[in-house]
Order: structure tokens, then C-alpha cells, then sequence
């Protein structure tokens, strides 16, 4: 089950564990329920955490390193720098500041959370190569980087990862982005994999989707008051997907997380999808998506019940559309 992660030493679970809900994003969060959430996790094999220093503003961190932190060297650790603090200093000392949140000495993986910024490329990956030689961070990778900001880091450094929003209602990433990195081996890790919760079998209609989560260029900004993209969305195609998706999901012995999760573990390119719970129930739930393979007709079926979304949607791969290029 475990992997060789790209070109790194590092062997992954293919499921990677996304720390943001558990620190708040969506909204009230016992403590309790987080740690449990991180613990069940690991219990079920989850070996990979995926974190950044912009989720709570550090209190990530801090939780994986409570929940987890005897286990320390059987867990792989990516966190990520926010966009404000990419000079050369601010990123070694935003580095510091998650190795003391994560009580840890070093990070497996060290992403640039977002790509624009008026900093160089050439400064923001001197710190980094800064990083590594020190032995902080183990390897160097990016987050949200389009196919412009792509050809900019690839042209001086090799990187470890993208991770980017990649899920069935958001497939931008198939036009341009995941072919360059599967032409540079750069292996993908994709994010929002459930669609922050809509690929989870718990919404027949998009109308029923949290206001606080239908900010994504799925839905439209003039009836999404918390959006910030300013189009029209896409929401005729989504239910027409959702409800297609549904269908196959009662058709088969397949839960809807297991068919978005298998979706994703077929298309070249992905080597880690990452998912978010907010308790140990949903975290015992992840065992299924350790193992699911689907056959190719599954495949193919929900490749067909999202293709006009893809198509309305078109090739931006920043799913709230105003940071990347
Ligand atoms: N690099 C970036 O810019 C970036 C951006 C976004 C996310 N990420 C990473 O990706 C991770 C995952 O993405 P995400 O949090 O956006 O969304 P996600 O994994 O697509 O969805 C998480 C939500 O799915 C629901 N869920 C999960 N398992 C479930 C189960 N067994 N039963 C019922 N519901 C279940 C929960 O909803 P409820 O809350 O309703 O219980 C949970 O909060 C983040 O934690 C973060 O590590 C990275």
C-alpha cells in the first residue's frame, strides 16, 4: 500500500491526511474531536499529514504534534509558507515557526502554499535550497502553481510536488497543469479530493451545500454572497453531475467517497489525494479509501457524469479564482 513518493525517499499511504478542517475551516471544532480524527487516522494507516502554517494560523500544527507527535518517525509531514511571507526571511523564519508548532527538528515536505506574490522565484527557492541544506525540510515542492508559474520554478529547481484542487467538480487541472507534470515527473497531490464534503454522500442538491463552502467557481457569485469570483458558476452542469453521480452511487457497492477517491486514484499523474475529517468516525471511514480500486467502466462512467462541468468551468485551476496563474 505504501509508495515511493516521486523522486524522494519517502514511502507514502496513498491517502494523505488534510489537516485544515480539523483546525477550524469549516467552522466549530472540539479539540477532542480533531485529535481523534488525526489519531484514527494513523490507526487505519494513514501515515502521510498534510498541514501549512495559514490553517489556524499554526493550530494545525500544533494538533498533529499533540495527536501524533510520539509517532513522530513513522509519519511523512507536509506543511506549506502563506503567500505573505515569502521573502527569503520570512520563509526560513515561517519555516522555524512550524518546526516549534510541529515540536519537530525537520519537515518532509516544505510547500509554497500560493503562487503570486511580487517576490522572485529565484528568492523565494534560494530559501528553500537554504532549508534543505540545513536539514529542516527534507524536500521542496509547490501549491496552486498554474502552468506559467510552473515553467518559472521549473526553469531553476526540481520540485517534489504540486498540490493542487483536483476532485470530480473541478477537473481544470486535466487541460494543462497535470500533463507538464506528469512531462516533469513532478507527482501530484490533489486537494479538496470529497469537495470539501459534496463528494460524500451527504447533499442531493448544491442548493443544500454550507454557504461558507460554496465559494468555489462551481457556484455562482451573485447568489454566493461569501464568493469572491465574480462568474456565473456552473451550477446547471453540477447538478446535472451530482445527480448522475448519485445514480451511479446506488447502482453500485460503492460508497460516494469511495467512487470520488478511486476516480482520482486512476488519473496518471495523482500520487497522493488528500482528505479532510473532523472525527474519528469519518477518519475509520478513510480505511476503505486505503484499498479501493474501481474497474475501468466506473471510471469512465463518472469521467462522463462531470465532463460539462470540466468543460463550463474551462482551465483555471485556482478553485476560488483570484490567486494563481
Ligand atoms: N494547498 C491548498 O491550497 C489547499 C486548499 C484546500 C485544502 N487543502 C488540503 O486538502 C485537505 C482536504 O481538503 P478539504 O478539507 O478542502 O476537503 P475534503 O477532504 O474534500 O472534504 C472534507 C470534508 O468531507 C467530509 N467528510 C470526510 N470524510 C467523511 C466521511 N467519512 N463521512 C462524511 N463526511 C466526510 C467532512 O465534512 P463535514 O465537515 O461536513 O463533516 C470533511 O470536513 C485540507 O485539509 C488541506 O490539507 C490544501
Amino acid at each position: 500500500m505504501y509508495k515511493k513518493f516521486g523522486n524522494t525517499d519517502l514511502k507514502t499511504s496513498p491517502i494523505v491526511f488534510g489537516c485544515m478542517g480539523s483546525a477550524g475551516a469549516f467552522g466549530n471544532q472540539e479539540e477532542k474531536d480533531s485529535i481523534e480524527a488525526l489519531q484514527a487516522a494513523f490507526d487505519v494507516g494513514i501515515n502521510f499529514f498534510d498541514t501549512a502554517e495559514g490553517y489556524g494560523n499554526g493550530y494545525s500544527e500544533q494538533l498533529l504534534a499533540k495527536a501524533l507527535g510520539t509517532r513522530r518517525k513513522e509519519i511523512i509531514i507536509s506543511s506549506k509558507v502563506s503567500v505573505e511571507n515569502m521573502k527569503k526571511k520570512d520563509i526560513l523564519e515561517a519555516c522555524d515557526r512550524s518546526l516549534k508548532n510541529l515540536q519537530t527538528d525537520y519537515l518532509d515536505m516544505y510547500l509554497l502554499h500560493w503562487p503570486v506574490t511580487n517576490v522572485s522565484i529565484e528568492e523565494r527557492v534560494e530559501a528553500l535550497t537554504e532549508l534543505k541544506a540545513s536539514g529542516k525540510i527534507r524536500n521542496y515542492g509547490v501549491s496552486n502553481f498554474g502552468p506559467q508559474n510552473l515553467d518559472e520554478v521549473l526553469a531553476i529547481t526540481d520540485i517534489c510536488t504540486n498540490q493542487i484542487g483536483y476532485h470530480l467538480f473541478h477537473r481544470a487541472v486535466e487541460f494543462e497543469v497535470l500533463p507538464k507534470c506528469i512531462e516533469h515527473d513532478i507527482p501530484v497531490m490533489c486537494y479538496s479530493s470529497l469537495m470539501q464534503g459534496l463528494l460524500a454522500g451527504k447533499y442531493k442538491s448544491l442548493a443544500d451545500f454550507p454557504a461558507n463552502r460554496a465559494r468555489t467557481t462551481l457556484f455562482d457569485s451573485r447568489t454566493h454572497s461569501q464568493s469572491r469570483h465574480g462568474g456565473h458558476g456552473a451550477e446547471k452542469e453540477g447538478q446535472e453531475a451530482l445527480d448522475r453521480i448519485w445514480e451511479i452511487t446506488n447502482n453500485s457497492d460503492y460508497s460516494m467517497e469511495e467512487l470520488a477517491v478511486g476516480w482520482l486514484k486512476a488519473q496518471k499523474g495523482v500520487a497522493g489525494i488528500i482528505v479532510g475529517t473532523r472525527n474519528a468516525v469519518q477518519s475509520r471511514d478513510l480505511l476503505k479509501l486505503l484499498d479501493v480500486k474501481l474497474d475501468p467502466a466506473l471510471i469512465t462512467e463518472l469521467g462522463k457524469a462531470t465532463e460539462k462541468v470540466k468543460t463550463a468551468l474551462g482551465a483555471n485551476i485556482d478553485m476560488w479564482d483570484h490567486r494563481s496563474k
